[in-house]
This record gives structure tokens, sequence and C-alpha cells, in this order.
């Protein structure tokens, strides 16, 4: 029952250092693009890396934390997201634009999936070495580092990476999380059902 594009998805540490052509990153980003957000703030704000193209990437790179460059540099694209604060028309705070963002990082991992390219998030980077590096205003947060590229080798990946990388993909159950009646009752619609997993 589950889409093969959600099916497929996950976040790989093993990436080949294979290019991305140039018409798939814009469409990557057309799709984050594309996605809904409160007021049609359209939030997101992306600055894009792509390895050996100018000292982007590298910045980028640099802001992550130790753990993430030792897989993330296999990647050959590197995205850092940002969300913008406040609404452009009144200056409201904009308490959606994380979750607009992160909707539009959906739609682009999806499109990726599509193109048979894989992300991988990361929250694990230093947001103010970002905002220094890129003299990023104040009215906008960076929220994360998304590596993009095609599948690569896991045997080339370092020991402790390598075991992670093939652990079993947990998650909890729909019980856990679907209700009715009222918060934390699980819903009939949902009691007899098992996860679905890779
Ligand atoms: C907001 C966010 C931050 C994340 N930060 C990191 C990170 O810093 N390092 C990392 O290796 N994975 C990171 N991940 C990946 C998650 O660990 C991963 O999505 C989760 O374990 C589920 O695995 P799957 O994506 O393969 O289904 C992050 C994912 C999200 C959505």
């Amino acid at each position: 029952m589950l889409h093969e594009l959600i099916a497929k998805r996950y976040s790989p540490r093993a990436f080949s250092d294979k290019k991305i052509e140039q018409e798939k990153i814009i469409s990557l980003l057309e799709a984050a693009r594309w996605s809904p957000s409160s007021m049609n703030e359209q939030p997101w704000r992306f600055i894009v890396g792509a390895k050996g193209e100018g000292k982007t990437y590298d910045k980028i790179y640099e802001s992550l934390f130790e753990l993430n460059q030792l897989w993330a540099k296999n990647a050959p694209v590197l995205i850092l997201t940002m969300a913008k604060n406040n609404y452009e028309k009144n200056n409201h705070t904009n308490t959606h634009a994380e979750y607009d963002l992160g909707q539009a990082i959906a739609n682009l991992t999806l499109q990726a999936t599509a193109l048979n390219l894989y992300v991988h998030q990361m929250g694990g980077f230093n947001s103010d070495k970002a905002r220094e590096l890129f003299n990023i205003p104040a009215e906008f947060k960076p929220m994360s580092v998304i590596a993009v590229g095609y599948l690569g080798d896991l045997e080339k990946l370092p020991e402790q990476l390598r075991s992670r990388e093939k652990n079993k993909r947990e998650r909890k159950r729909l019980s856990e999380l679907v209700f009715d009646e009222s918060f934390g009752h699980t819903s009939k619609l949902v009691l007899d059902q098992n996860n679905v997993s890779r």
C-alpha cells in the first residue's frame, strides 16, 4: 500500500561521488518551491553547494558537526536550508515557517527519490557558524543541512558508520500515534495495523 517513493526513501551515509546533473538539482528546488505554505509566504531559502565548484560547498561542510562531516564529505551536493521568521506582509511572527520549510524539504526529498537520488538531512551543524559564513540576516534561521547524491558503496564507510547503516530501521506503531475520542486513545482505525518497514 505504501507508495514506492516513500518505501524506497531512507537517509544513507554512503554517497557515490557521481555528480548530480544540473537540471536534476533544479528540479529538486522546484519541488520545494511548489510546496504549500501558510499564507503562501514561502518562507524557505536555500544555499546550494556543489562539490568542487566554488567555495559554497566547503563553507556548508565547515558548518557541519564532526560526526556528520565523516560521511557527508562524499555527497556531491550540500544544501543549507533556512526559514524566514516573519511574514513579509505585516512583519508578524510566522509560527508556521519551520513547518513549511520541513514540508518543502519533504517534497524535495520525494522528487529526489523519483530521480534515484537520496537525501540525508542534518540538524547536526553549527547554525551560528553558517550565519557568519554566509552573512545570513537575522530574520532568517538556518535550520538544517541536507546532503544529496546517488547511493555509494557502503563498504567504503568507516566501520563505526557502516554498522549503523546496517541497523534495522525502526518506527513507532501507528497505534502509538493515531487517536480518536481523546489524546492517547488509540484510534479504532489503526488498532490491528502492523508497522510497515523497508
Ligand atoms: C531535522 C532532522 C535532523 C537530522 N539530523 C541528523 C544528523 O545531524 N545526522 C544524521 O546522521 N542524521 C540526521 N537525521 C536523519 C535521521 O536520523 C533519520 O531521518 C532517522 O533516523 C530515520 O531514518 P530514515 O531517514 O533512514 O528513515 C536528521 C533528520 C531530520 C529530519
